[in-house]
């Protein structure tokens, strides 16, 4: 069926639903192709409501019938749900439909998996499952019955009754719909227990299919963490007898927090040493904890409507954050979130795809769940933890917790629980929730007399979304170096307030090097002119490690920006500096690893963009490979001696530890490479015992055209293993030289093992492309065209990954107009198409600017 015309819905229009749900009760007798689902649901008149309108919403459901208080009705039915005259006072509404898991491609609701029902209704899959209120603000007890002849049947809460073919849940939370699950197929389960401070016995769960039971130990160890660590740092505790994970293969995000049964994607969860890399267990350990996470964060107390995305998101974001920062190394974590953050945050914010934090519109929400409302939301949490201090934080996060537990909530009422607890006015902190783009902070400094004067003056470009943006507050850490390299005036918080504001630092002796936004302590563009020789100093000398670290960004950024517009060679004080910082043993190899890294060619174009060039991807890319190459020879007889020390003979262990050796291992292999052809990589290939290993050495192979033989090897190694093979899949488009990845590209599509219908797959292929800068942008505009052709047939199948992938293209008016061209052309292309999603629809009219 096509998707109705397109409209907007806006956040003033909100307005409570006319009745509250006081029960849910549901019956499904699992069938692939027609499944039942029965729902018996107690209504009564919703009293802070004016409107007693009776509208169920609902999807692609066949109606079987409906009753009101046992009698028949007959409501009226449109494609997104029904109407029908209800009493103004208690009543029971019955209703029974046929769904078609087996056919559900979109994996939205219930759908099938490898023979496994599972389910996803968060943002509205629930209206695909039943007629239902299908909103965040209608909260209710949930009792459910599975009808299957499966072994494991599951839904959200405590276990009830089973027996053969059929199981109870009831979950005593009262819950939104988009938090309900059901599970059911042929699953093992790998089992464990957790004892809470309050001391109840919670039995833990992680279900996968036959044959994956070895690749669950890592992501129980990281449930079991996680729930100690709220437990320790926020005071919450867990609330059920029981809480189960599900992995599951076809997936269209990471993982979903259904109360007491959370859903994963099997990339995010599975892990063993032979077949992940330490990035894939840092990034598990942290995707659990996510989720679990959101048991308080999202759904104790959840959105009032999904404009308030940003509420349970950023706020979760910004806890998994600082789990992994206690789990791991500050430093590198607050590194790896400002790189992610500019590469997928910054693009968005300064493009047509610009949204607040706080979307005010939207046509889609699918289309919401962006960078935006989940990093730069957890950016927001974190300046405002900055701003009031880390007791005010707890305190006010306490209040939360006590104030709102049960409710669906606003950003308002996350506010005023730090005005309550602090006394602060937070009307001009909250433009950070209402307005879109990235402000750029211009910094001079000023010295006289022992005084040093520091000016900032802010200002955020237009967006369609924001078409005059008024001035934020910035928190703006600072310290000052003295001459000698020791720190004279420790890190202190500036709050910018104003569009242009200086702050003086008297009694000094000398005139210091400022280090400015430590910690990157907000989202924003830090501009200021300065000498190379300065940032060189900082490199060196830089007592905050996150600026330290950028200091060597920004030098590596303007080096690779001389290089390509003005043919420069590349800058000897870079190179000096960086190769100081790697021989520096006293530093953390996985910093060191951070600090070999060059920004992307990404975002080196969007920098060029900004400065009024116009970027050529080639001459972005050639000149990376130039200062690669005088960066290896520099480092060359540093390599060998190096990488013994990078070499671990303990046995595996995933922790921050032996992978910060293994990353900076992997960063020197592919210097090496360069100078020795891929002998060392071809030896590491043949010997290696883990993933990580395996893996750069690989693709250390293919970026040196030498990887034919070990990617056969690899593939017949790995074809029983279909994450793995995702892996394969992806490194050879990430890696391809840019005139054949789209060459790559396009074989593997072609390839026995390309399930498109895959979301991880379809991702690993033409992800990977867009992923390859120079490649996509190829010249003849190929790689435009094939993402179009694939995305013009994925989008009836699975429009919400469709959707999503159109991103690739919201950068177009970087580029020169030819490419700007061929970019409008597919994107007409796939506007053209009939019957396209709603969700394409509105990706591709937005980033047409239409
Ligand atoms: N709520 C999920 C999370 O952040 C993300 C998600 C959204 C998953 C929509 C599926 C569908 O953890
Ligand atoms: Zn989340």
């Amino acid at each position: 069926m096509k998707d109705a015309a397109p409209t907007t819905v806006y956040l003033e229009d909100y307005k409570p639903f006319g009745y509250v749900v006081d029960s849910v009760h549901l019956t499904f007798d699992l069938a692939p192709n027609a499944t039942r689902v029965k729902s018996r649901i107690e209504f009564s008149p919703n009293p802070e409501a004016a409107d007693r309108r009776f509208w169920l919403d609902g999807e692609k459901l066949k109606l079987i019938s409906a009753k009101i208080d046992g009698k028949d009705v007959n409501p009226v039915c449109t494609a997104e749900g029904l109407s029908c005259d209800a009493p103004d006072a208690p009543f029971v509404w019955e209703a029974e439909v046929e769904i078609d898991p087996a056919g559900n491609t979109a994996l939205e609701g219930l759908y099938m998996s490898n023979g496994m029902y599972c389910t996803q209704c968060e943002a509205q899959g629930f209206r695909k499952i039943t007629y239902y209120p299908d909103r965040p603000d209608v909260m209710s007890v949930f009792t459910v019955r599975i009808n299957g002849d499966l072994p494991v049947l599951l839904s959200n809460g405590n276990p009830g009754k089973s027996g053969d073919g059929w199981a109870e849940w009831h979950d005593p939370w009262p819950k939104p719909a988009y938090l309900f699950a059901l599970v059911a197929g042929d699953l093992v389960a790998h089992s464990d227990s957790f004892t809470t401070i309050g001391g109840r016995d919670v039995a833990l769960n992680l279900y996968v299919r036959p044959g994956d039971e070895g690749k669950c130990a890592f992501g129980m160890e990281a449930l079991k963490k996680s729930m100690k660590w709220d437990e320790d740092v926020y005071g919450r505790e867990y609330d059920l007898d029981i809480f189960n994970i599900v992995a599951v293969d076809d997936f269209n995000m990471g993982a979903m927090e259904n109360k007491g049964l959370n859903i994963f994607n099997s990339s995010a969860v599975l892990a063993s040493p032979e077949t992940s890399t330490d990035m894939n267990f840092e990034r598990i350990e942290a995707i659990i904890a996510h989720e679990y996470f959101h048991n308080w964060t999202g759904n104790r107390i959840t959105c009032r409507d999904w404009f308030q995305l940003c509420l349970k998101e950023g706020l979760t974001v910004y806890r998994d954050s600082q789990f992994t920062s206690d789990m791991r190394s500050a430093p590198v974590k607050r590194i790896s979130d400002t790189i992610d953050l500019r590469a997928r945050q910054f693009p968005e914010d300064n493009g047509p795809l610009a949204h607040p934090v706080r979307p005010d519109s939207f046509q889609e929400i699918n289309n919401f769940y962006t960078a935006t409302v989940y990093e730069k939301g957890a950016e927001v949490i974190g300046m405002l933890k900055r701003l009031v201090g880390d007791a005010a934080y707890a305190e006010a996060l306490d209040l939360y917790f006590a104030r709102h537990d049960g409710q669906a909530c606003t950003i308002e009422d996350w506010l005023k629980v730090f005005e309550d607890v602090t006394g602060r006015d937070l009307t001009q902190f909250k433009r950070w929730y209402s307005q879109a783009g990235t402000p750029r902070v211009k910094v001079t400094e000023h010295w006289e007399n022992g005084t040093y004067r520091l000016t900032f003056t802010q200002s955020t470009p237009a967006s369609v979304a924001s078409p005059a943006p008024q001035p934020q507050v910035i928190p703006i850490a600072v310290g000052l170096i003295g001459p000698n390299g020791d720190e004279v005036v420790e890190t202190t918080l500036l709050e910018l307030t104003e569009e242009t504001q200086a702050f003086e630092f008297s009694g000094l002796s000398a005139k210091p090097v400022p280090s400015i936004l430590r910690g990157f302590s907000a989202p924003v563009i830090l501009e200021r002119e300065t000498t190379t020789a300065e940032r060189a100093f900082l490199l060196a000398h830089d007592t905050d490690p996150f600026n330290r670290w950028e200091a060597g960004r920004t030098l590596a950024l303007e080096t690779l920006n001389d290089m390509t517009l003005g043919g420069a060679a590349p800058n000897a004080a870079y190179l000096d500096g960086i190769v100081a910082v790697t021989r520096d043993s006293s530093l953390d190899p996985a910093y060191r690893a951070l600090m070999l890294g060059l920004p992307s060619q990404s975002e080196l174009a969007a920098a060029q963009a900004e400065s009024g060039h116009t970027p050529d991807p080639m001459a972005i890319w050639n000149a990376c490979e130039t200062l690669r190459q005088t960066l290896a020879e520099k480092l060359q007889d540093d390599l060998p001696g190096l990488m013994a020390e990078m070499r671990v003979e303990a046995p595996y262990r995933p922790d921050a530890e032996q992978s910060g050796k293994r990353s900076l291992g992997g960063a020197l292999l592919s210097l090496l490479t360069r100078l020795d052809g891929g002998e060392e990589a071809a030896r590491q290939y043949a010997e290696a015992d883990n993933m990580t290993l395996q893996l750069s050495a690989l693709s250390c192979l293919v970026r040196a055209g030498k990887g034919e033989d070990a990617l056969r090897q690899f593939y017949e190694q790995w074809q029983g293993d279909r994450l793995v093979i995702d892996k394969w899949f992806m490194l050879q488009v990430l890696n391809a030289a840019p005139d054949r990845a789209v060459g790559a590209a396009k074989a593997l599509t072609e390839h026995k093992d390309f399930n498109w219908k895959n979301p991880n797959r379809f991702r690993a292929t033409l992800g990977a492309l867009t992923g390859n800068h120079a490649g996509f942008h190829a010249a003849d505009g190929a790689g435009y065209a094939l993402l179009a052709d694939w995305l013009i047939k994925l989008d009836p199948v699975n429009p919400q990954t469709a959707a999503r992938m159109c991103t690739a293209f919201q950068t177009w008016k970087r580029y020169d107009a030819e490419r700007q061209g061929q970019m409008r052309a597919a994107l007409e292309r796939i506007a053209a198409q009939p019957d396209l999603s709603r969700d394409t629809t509105e990706m591709v009219s937005r980033i047409l600017g239409a």
